[in-house]
């Protein structure tokens, strides 16, 4: 019998195409909003496999009712909405969609950079407000990032996209805090690893490309945002929980830092009305970063071929828990 898959929200067509030319039954989702929670656990049930992404919570609740799952496909590489932890005691591998995003979002990160040192969506708000009055010499301006030095928090994949982009076109100087050394970026972009306390007193620019763990969880708090330079913008395209919220508008507000661009926020969606869209140095985004044609079509392959290739060769090609494979085999029949 063939295996059934769960489409947790509607990927791009060729997840769809790839799986069930390899035989498997899909079920899509017709509408584009999340399952809530229960209905999510149902539908599931009667399923052995699930595509999934950062909106479905794969948490205890979910994997006591659906511990029957041959394997969570998660489409992102980010995958904090799942417990690892408990997947992989159920011998439940997680397949996720490294690489394929790297420099979408690394021009995120980038372009939001960029478009908060010159306060761009604040003159692009003040347009549409009917505010354009006239060419002002001294209002409003921005700043430079020129040469500056450019803080990377989490250097990995994007990271190394993020610093490579800032180099190329800024000549700017990387240093980066992370867990382990990353010898190869100090050696291809000249970059130097600092304490984390370092990190904050020395960069213009943070830029954070981390995963969120219990480790990194609100990192970016009062006392970080204290320790940073006046002038410095604080660019976040990773998981918004890494920053604390009302400490990063209070620090804005105070001067503490310069300007922030984010593509993630702490809590998702945000507020209209938070105070950060009302700042002129304040740059924000509804998690993009990912969100290019092409990037998406690669995640989706890959997500599907975490699948086919779990059922057929008991591999995942791309894996979080490599161990919870070791608890299971099954073959696709
Ligand atoms: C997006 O945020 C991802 O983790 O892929
Ligand atoms: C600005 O538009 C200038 O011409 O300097």
């Amino acid at each position: 019998m063939s295996k059934k898959i769960l489409f947790t929200r509607i990927y791009p067509k060729i997840a769809q195409t790839q799986l069930q030319e390899a035989g498997f039954k899909v079920t899509l989702r017709e509408t584009d909003t999340p399952f809530d929670h229960k209905e999510l656990i149902e539908k599931s049930k009667e399923h052995d496999a699930i595509l999934c992404t950062l909106t479905d919570k794969i948490d205890d609740t979910f994997l006591n009712e659906c511990s029957h799952m041959d394997i969570i496909s998660q489409f992102a590489v980010g995958y904090d909405n799942i417990n690892v932890e408990k997947a992989t005691e159920l011998g439940i591998p997680i397949g996720h969609t490294p690489e394929a995003l790297n420099e979408a979002t690394a021009d995120i990160a980038f372009g939001l950079l960029l478009a908060t040192s010159r306060k761009m969506f604040h003159q692009h708000k003040k347009i549409i407000h009917g505010k354009w009055g006239s060419f002002t010499p001294t209002g409003d301006l921005g700043i430079e990032i020129k040469n500056k030095t450019l803080g990377i928090f989490g250097l990995g994949r994007i990271g190394m996209e993020m610093a490579k982009l800032c180099k190329a076109a800024y000549n700017m100087n990387v240093i980066y805090h992370n867990r382990s050394r990353n010898k190869h970026a100090e050696k291809t972009l000249d970059a130097t690893y600092v304490p984390f306390e370092e990190l904050l007193t020395q960069s213009d620019v943070i830029s954070l490309h981390c995963n969120l763990n219990e480790g990194t969880r609100e990192i970016f708090n009062k006392d970080a945002f204290q320790k940073m330079k006046s002038r410095a913008i604080f660019i976040n395209t990773a998981r918004g929980p890494v920053h604390n919220e009302s400490d990063l508008i209070n620090a804005l507000q105070t001067g503490e830092i310069w300007g922030a661009g984010l593509d993630v926020t702490n809590p998702e969606p945000m507020n209209p009305n938070n105070e950060l869209l009302q700042m002129p140095n304040v740059c924000v985004l509804p998690h993009i970063g990912s969100g290019t044609e092409e990037t998406r079509d690669e995640m989706a392959r890959m997500a599907a071929n975490n699948i086919i290739e779990f059922y057929k060769n008991g591999t995942v090609p791309n894996v979080v828990n490599p161990e919870a494979i070791m608890n299971k085999t099954t073959t696709l029949k």
